[in-house]
């Protein structure tokens, strides 16, 4: 179970960091997993009723992670703690399967409320750096919540929440998006069947130009003579300088032939 759930964190940071090259890498140096793991353990002996023994293992994790679970707070394997420091995650938060948490975030109470009074975080929601979702809600999936957001009320699935308080500026269902990666990709395509069909042409002209070079050195090919010009007769009436002597030749011929009929 423990490395199962270890298992999913890594791929959750190799799926969200462009930076993460291996798992190995990941297990060694990445201080959102280690804290996830140590949070694991601390939950583990707060659920047996060593709550003492579960509060010193979360506070050693704080110590070498900068990241502050406590060891109540229920959060699935798959969850995602990018550069860690300065994140708070209170006692009655949930966070599902999905979800990108950045520096500096706090899932925490207002001071207000008793019982549940930590946020609940739907799967694949985006927490940016230093947002502060606070309250006993629900952040649906899907969501994002802006940098430095602070955020009191329930967020719809799906919904983009910036500023102070935080408010919704668009709501983008995961099919928008679809067809507009889809639509990226069908742009993409029909560039790259344009490109080809270019190159292809390219090729024939280079290929034609080359053939004919090569018939001209070899002396297949003789190279093209001039038209005749037509040129002006002393009665002003355009020819060719072939055509006097062919019209003369046929005058002859008929003029012959017409004298024997006689
Ligand atoms: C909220 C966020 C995730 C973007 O979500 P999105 O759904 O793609 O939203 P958009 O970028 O289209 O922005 C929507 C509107 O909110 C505004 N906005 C975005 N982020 C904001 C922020 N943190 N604070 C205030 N306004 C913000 C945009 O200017 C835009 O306003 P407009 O519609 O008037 O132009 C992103 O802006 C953000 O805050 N990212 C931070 C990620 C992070 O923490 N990185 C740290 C890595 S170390």
């Amino acid at each position: 179970m423990f490395f199962k759930s270890l298992r999913e964190d890594i791929k959750a940071a190799k799926r969200n960091d462009p930076a993460a090259r291996n798992w190995f890498e990941i297990l060694l140096t990445y201080s959102g997993v280690h804290a996830l793991s140590w949070h694991r353990v601390a939950r583990f002996f707060y659920k047996i009723k060593l709550k003492l023994i579960a509060r010193m293992i979360s506070q050693m994790a704080r110590f070498f992670t900068g990241i502050e679970i406590h060891p109540a707070a229920k959060i699935e394997a798959g969850v995602f703690i990018d550069h860690g420091s300065g994140v708070v995650i209170g006692e009655t938060a949930e966070v599902h399967k999905g979800t990108v948490i950045y520096q500096g975030v706090t899932l925490g109470g207002t001071g207000k409320e008793r019982g549940k009074r930590h946020p609940t975080i739907m799967e694949n929601v985006t927490l940016s750096a230093g947002a502060k979702v606070l309250g006993g809600f629900t952040v649906g999936k899907g969501a994002k919540i802006g940098a430095g957001a602070v955020v009191l009320k329930e967020v719809p699935p799906y919904a983009t929440v910036v500023g102070i308080p935080g408010r919704i500026v668009r709501i983008r269902p995961p099919e928008t998006e679809n067809e507009i990666h889809e639509g990226i990709i069908a742009v993409k395509a029909l560039n790259q069947e344009l490109r080809a069909e270019d190159l292809a042409l390219k090729e024939e002209q280079a290929k034609e130009a080359a053939r004919i070079a090569e018939e001209k050195r070899s002396g297949k090919l003789e190279p093209m003579q001039p038209i005749p010009l037509p040129t002006e007769t002393a009665a002003g009436i355009e020819k060719t300088q072939e055509q006097p002597t062919q019209v003369w030749d046929e005058i002859q011929k008929k003029e012959g032939e017409s004298n024997e009929n006689l």
